[in-house]
């Protein structure tokens, strides 16, 4: 079965979709048809994400409609260790394991390693000369060898896991081959276990297999590293791609980026907000009749929680639809909120604030090599991003 690409996802580049900001504007909870195929009620103000997304009690993520199982698999590996698609107490159990891992203290520890990955790749921009493709020379491999170094993966496979990366996310395939996709990259996940089982390394791998081995199924564990693979660049990529592009835009702020330090912190929160890249919508099952900001929602309804359009409420924030990194730093819903909130989060936060100001000084005339209007976006997926960023400097 194709999806169709739902109607809330559509954007025009930063733009948020207008029948999302209709939705919040009129205070309603419209039913849309999800990427999926299923129907589903859209929530967009902030106050009912915030509301829906602290309230694992009340909406659930287990009995989420899910991908189809291609043969050969079962049902029960697709989930396992997917932190997303389970429920508290068994998404307690599984987080646990993780936290000590992406604790801000311990992420400021893999802040010069961050730092050596980013100048790596400006150095390797700048002797290869402009023009470049800042999304396939810099946003891209950042954030992916990161990850590959801190999880265990091989980054000499990294062609094949992020094309695979790229294909699950992507609506515009078939829901049989997503699922196909999705089956791939745990296979490969789970060739990397086992090597890792019998040679336990000095990496999240080896430490989940030391330290929980005994607790830990193994496709638990491939579940787990498969999500933080895919979870680990994906999202951050494509902050940093549209980011430089938005800071392009905006002169003036791209300047405070690159020359004040005290401004990169609450400029890497705005940037969260206003690009919102986690767009598809975030999904949670009503798990007994109750209320949604006050309008009632049944049993067994499907929510789309819309980040955008929550992170662009004018009830929290003043001129919504403007980036601003002078502001106060606004809050916003971008890594989520509740028990999943984004474990990433001090990660992401850590590889942008390194990353922006970085790339704005090596290359202080940094510009967009092509016209703004022929940048081409990449809306039809779960994370909105740039298929490239042509620059010169
Ligand atoms: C969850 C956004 C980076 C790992 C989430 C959620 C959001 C999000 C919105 C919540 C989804 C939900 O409630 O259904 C982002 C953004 C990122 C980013 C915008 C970058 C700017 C990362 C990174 C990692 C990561 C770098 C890993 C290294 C995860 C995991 C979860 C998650 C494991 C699931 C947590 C749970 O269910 O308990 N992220 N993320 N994310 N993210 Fe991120």
């Amino acid at each position: 079965m194709t999806t169709a690409i739902p109607r809330h996802m559509q954007r025009d580049r930063f733009a948020p979709v207008p029948e999302t900001q209709a939705a919040r504007d009129e205070d309603a909870l419209p039913q849309i048809r999800t990427a999926i195929g299923t129907g589903a009620r859209l929530v967009t103000r902030y106050a009912d994400v915030r509301e829906v997304l602290g309230d694992a009690e009340r909406f659930s993520n287990a009995g989420l409609p899910p991908l189809p199982t291609p043969e050969g698999e079962q049902e029960e590996d697709r989930r396992a260790g997917n932190l997303l698609a389970t429920d508290p107490p068994e998404h307690t159990r599984l987080r646990r394991l993780l936290t000590g891992e992406f604790t801000v203290k311990r992420i400021r520890r893999l802040e010069p390693r961050i730092t050596e990955i980013v100048d790596d790749h400006l150095d390797a921009m700048a002797a290869a000369g402009p023009p470049a493709d800042l999304v396939s020379a810099f946003a891209l491999p950042v954030p992916s060898l990161v990850i590959c170094e801190l999880l265990g993966v091989p980054y000499a496979d990294r062609d094949e896991f992020q094309s695979r990366s790229t294909r699950q996310i992507d609506l515009s395939l078939t829901l049989e081959e997503r699922g196909r996709v999705a089956a791939e990259s745990r296979a490969y996940m789970g060739e990397l276990v086992d090597r890792a089982w019998s040679a336990p390394g000095d990496d999240m791998l080896g430490m989940l297999i030391r330290e929980h081995g005994d607790d830990l199924a193994r496709n638990e564990l491939i579940g787990i590293a498969s999500l933080l693979l895919i979870a680990g660049h994906e999202t951050t990529a494509n902050m940093l791609g549209l980011g430089t592009l938005a800071l392009l835009r905006a002169p003036d702020q791209l300047a405070r980026v690159r020359d004040e330090p005290g401004a990169v912190a609450p400029a890497v929160e705005e940037l969260l907000r206003y690009l919102s890249v986690v767009h598809s919508g975030v999904p949670r099952l009503v798990r007994h009749d109750t209320t949604v900001g006050g309008r009632p929602v049944a049993a067994g309804e499907l929510l789309v929680l819309s980040l955008p359009a929550a992170n662009r409420d004018p009830a929290t924030v003043d001129h919504p639809d403007d980036l601003d990194v002078t502001r106060q730093i606004a809050p916003h819903v971008a890594f989520g909120h509740g028990v999943h909130h984004c474990l990433g989060a001090p990660l992401a936060r850590a590889e942008m604030a390194v990353a922006f100001p970085a790339l704005l000084r090596r290359f202080p005339d940094l510009a967009l090599g092509i016209p703004f209007d022929e940048v081409e976006f990449r809306s039809a997926t779960v994370v909105h991003g740039l298929r490239a960023l042509p620059v010169t400097w």
